[in-house]
């Protein structure tokens, strides 16, 4: 087989390269390890910032995100028993963000795909990659049993923080830059219709709590737990009168609570690889970055990356120009580390730390009254949520 771009993985961000490749008129094969069904049920975050959404409508994958996405004007901050609404959109010149589950939009960006029958294999297996270096990088897999070899100009490494793309490239070439939280987040789905219009984050002496949505009818909740909590430890019943705890110390408001649909446990993590490129192949999303989910800003990021590279691939097929390919770390990574920033400004200010002690603790609740209460730093949230405008470098 042969390709122009070989993609390895088909999560939101191998995906949205995938359409927007096409949409360029550039060829590709996805190669991913997992079936359709898990790719497409894999619960994660859900808020799109506006520049997101645009992309994905400009993509032609919007429809269905036009009619269920919830759009939002603000988030809500609580602590110390207040509620603080963060007012983004009059802060931001009217810009919006909307609630959408990235499943949904996974599951999107699948069937457009398979409608135009572009390559896209599920459950491939030994994926390999080799050549870098070479003007002919090539993917070897299983697929239903038999060995195949991609042959590519290119290849992107869309696999994920766990994929395999990453540790092809030789040592030495790459420099990691990292930071574990000493806490999870359990993410809990449930069918009951959310208590609140918009997003809630508590900051909470139990710890931090949020209360998001999926619809009318679907609610999402996070607690910050013991990194390596055990997920059998929290019946629903604990869980519920967790939420509650956190989450009801505004007077007069009570959480509605229903059957829980799905949850588990993630890690929190911040990560960073520079570059994000080696020879003929680039990492985009979660491949070359994590942030916690405080910031919401995962996808988001993976999106910024293959808008990205497929400028920079679309310049190089179509007149030569390598330059662009050449700079798309740096052109990525300025956004990457304003969103690492923010992500861990975010957890930082919402969440208990076991080493703080009573001075610690303090000073992040006048921080926190500082933001909601300053038209600067609301502003600084803001803007940062809602997605900034940065020029690419
Ligand atoms: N071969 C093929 N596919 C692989 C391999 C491999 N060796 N290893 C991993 N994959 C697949 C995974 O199964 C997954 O479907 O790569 C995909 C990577 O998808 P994501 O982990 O969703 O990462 P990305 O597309 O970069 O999306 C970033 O997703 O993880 C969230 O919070 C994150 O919102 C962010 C977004
Ligand atoms: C979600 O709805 O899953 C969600 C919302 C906001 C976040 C993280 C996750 O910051």
């Amino acid at each position: 087989m042969r390709t122009q771009v070989g993609i390895v993985g088909a999560g939101p961000a191998g995906l949205t390269l995938g359409r927007l490749l096409e949409q360029a008129g550039i060829e590709s094969v996805i190669l991913e390890s997992r079936s359709r069904a898990y790719v497409e049920h894999r619960i994660r975050a859900g808020v799109l910032e506006q520049r997101t959404v645009d992309l994905l409508n400009g993509a032609g994958v919007g429809e269905r995100m036009a009619r269920e996405g919830i759009v939002h004007h603000g988030v809500e901050l609580q602590f110390d028993g207040e509620r603080h609404r963060i007012p983004l959109s009059d802060l931001t010149g009217g810009r919006t963000i909307v609630i959408y589950g990235q499943t949904e939009v996974v599951k999107d960006l699948i069937a457009a795909r398979l409608a135009t029958g572009s390559p896209l294999l599920f459950e491939v297996d030994h994926v390999a990659v080799a050549d870098l270096d070479s003007d002919r990088p090539a993917i070897s897999f299983t697929h239903g049993g038999v060995s195949q070899e991609l042959e590519c100009d290119v290849v992107a490494g869309c696999d994920g923080f766990h994929g395999i793309c990453r540790d092809v490239i030789p040592p030495g070439v790459l420099r990691y830059f990292d930071k574990e939280y000493p806490f999870g987040w359990l993410g809990v789905l449930a069918a009951v219709a959310p208590s609140s219009e918009e997003l809630i984050y508590a900051s909470n002496d139990r710890g931090f709590a949020l209360h998001s949505m999926r619809s009318p009818e679907v609610s999402r909740f996070y607690l910050q737990v013991a990194p390596k909590e055990d997920i059998a430890e929290w019946s629903d019943e604990r869980i519920w009168e967790e939420l509650r705890a956190r989450l009801e110390t505004v007077s007069g408001w009570t959480l509605s609570t229903g059957p829980v649909l799905e949850k588990g446990i993630t890690a929190m993590r911040s990560f960073v690889t520079e570059p994000m490129q080696f020879g003929r192949l680039f990492l985009a999303g979660d491949a070359a970055h994590i942030v916690p989910p405080t910031g919401a800003k995962g996808l988001n990021l993976a999106a910024f990356d293959v808008t990205v590279l497929t400028r920079a691939l679309s310049a190089w097929y179509g007149s030569g120009d390598a330059s662009l390919l050449d700079g798309y770390s740096q052109a990525c990574l300025h956004r990457v580390w304003r969103a690492q920033h923010f992500s861990w400004w975010m957890t930082t200010l919402l969440h208990t730390f076991d080493h703080y002690d009573a001075y610690d603790r303090r000073l992040q609740e006048s921080y926190l009254d500082y933001v909601c209460s300053s038209v600067a730093a609301s502003t600084t949230l803001a803007e940062n949520y809602v997605g900034l405008d940065m020029p690419d470098h």
